[in-house]
């Protein structure tokens, strides 16, 4: 199987997942920076190295390709891939607007191609639990969601102002938020938060409405000061430029039962004299074994789909582009200061 992989960024990890892939027979990276495309050189000697994505699709002709660069850039690389009949994983957010992400899986319908989203969550081991206790009727109907994903606040720099908090945090919870209930969102109410100079703003608080009577309350803060340990490092023996928290708490409350998770887990620290880390180990845990956890269970599990294998089919496209419908309303309800319908 030939495999592109558009920007090594975060997607450092990507790239050593699809590495230790055992059906992947070439694989390719494309990436505008120097520095980074001679860094995925040296870490990936077997690969061959494009400038741009676009460029390495047409160079390759990839059997498929994962998009994990800029969010800016998601769209466009995802529709050069499907007008050249290549299968697509993109990571979210699937695009910048809701009228794109919808164009781009109508693209992959008409095509007959596969367009799988990045949600993570959905292959984490304790969110399966949950959406299984859910699915089961355990928890009874469920009445309300409530989270909290709070993120560092040097990565509001760097990350956060590069499109939106609700497009690079709080989409995880809206996408839980409906995969969990099974029902479309219809109304939301929000507010947003900009001390810090945006837009966009560093905090964001949502309300949403669901058609089949669940509500959620969804926050997000891209506040936390350096001084908190680290949860998020980079893979060892690597400077840990990617350092911060990503501090996440759910809660679905039913009418039989009520079931919480934490992502931020001190169960493991390492003190240091310039700072404590809780590396984070259920998403993308970097170790001598390579990169595991949610992310290979969700890289491995589209690529046995492009391979035509059995695949779990947790994620859902329909379910990404009602995100991207949810997050435009929640740009309008913040602007505006009143609840806004969701376009669906
Ligand atoms: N699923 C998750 O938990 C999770 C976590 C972190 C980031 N992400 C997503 O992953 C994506 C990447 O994150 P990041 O932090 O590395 O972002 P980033 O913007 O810091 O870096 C992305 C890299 O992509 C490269 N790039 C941009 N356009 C390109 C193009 N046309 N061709 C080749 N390379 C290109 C850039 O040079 C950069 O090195 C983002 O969309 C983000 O939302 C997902």
């Amino acid at each position: 199987m030939k495999v592109g992989l558009a920007g090594f960024g975060f997607a450092i990890r990507h790239a050593q997942v699809i590495a230790a892939n055992p059906f992947v027979t070439e694989f390719a990276i494309a990436e505008l920076s120097t520095d980074r495309r001679e860094q995925a050189a040296r870490e990936h000697p077997q690969a061959r190295i494009f400038d741009d994505a676009v460029e390495m699709l047409q160079g390759m002709e990839p059997d498929c390709v994962i998009v994990a660069s800029s969010s800016n850039s998601h769209a466009t690389i995802t529709r050069a891939a499907l007008e050249a009949g290549i299968h697509v994983f993109s990571e979210k957010p699937l695009a910048l607007s809701w009228a794109e992400a919808r164009e781009l899986k109508s693209l992959a319908d008409q095509a007959g191609l596969i367009f799988q989203a990045g949600y993570i969550l959905r292959y984490e081991a304790r969110h399966q639990l949950l959406h299984d206790h859910v699915n089961s009727g355990r928890l009874g109907r469920v009445v309300l969601i409530r989270s909290k994903r709070n993120c560092s606040r040097t990565w509001f720099e760097t990350w956060g102002k590069h499109s939106h908090p609700v497009l690079e945090s709080m989409v995880h919870d809206l996408d839980l938020a409906t995969w969990l209930t099974k029902q479309r969102c219809v109304r939301v109410s929000a507010w947003g938060q900009k001390f810090l100079g945006g837009p966009p703003p560093e905090a964001v608080v949502a309300v949403l409405e669901f058609d089949g009577g669940a509500l959620a309350v969804l926050e997000t803060s891209w506040l936390i000061p350096d001084g908190a340990p680290a949860n998020i490092v980079g893979p060892l023996g690597r400077e840990d430029e990617g350092a911060g928290v990503l501090d996440a708490h759910f809660e679905v409350h039913g009418t039989s039962a009520v079931e919480t998770l934490s992502l931020y887990d001190p169960s493991l620290m390492l003190m240091t004299d310039e700072r404590t880390y809780v590396p984070e180990s259920t998403l993308f845990p970097a170790s001598a074994l390579g990169v595991g956890g949610a992310l290979r269970d969700e890289l491995f599990d589209f690529l046995a789909h492009v391979r035509g294998d059995l695949h779990t089919g947790v994620a859902s496209i329909d379910d990404a582009v009602h995100v991207q419908a949810v997050v435009e309303a929640i740009g309008r309800a913040a602007e505006s200061g009143t609840p806004a319908a969701v376009e669906d």
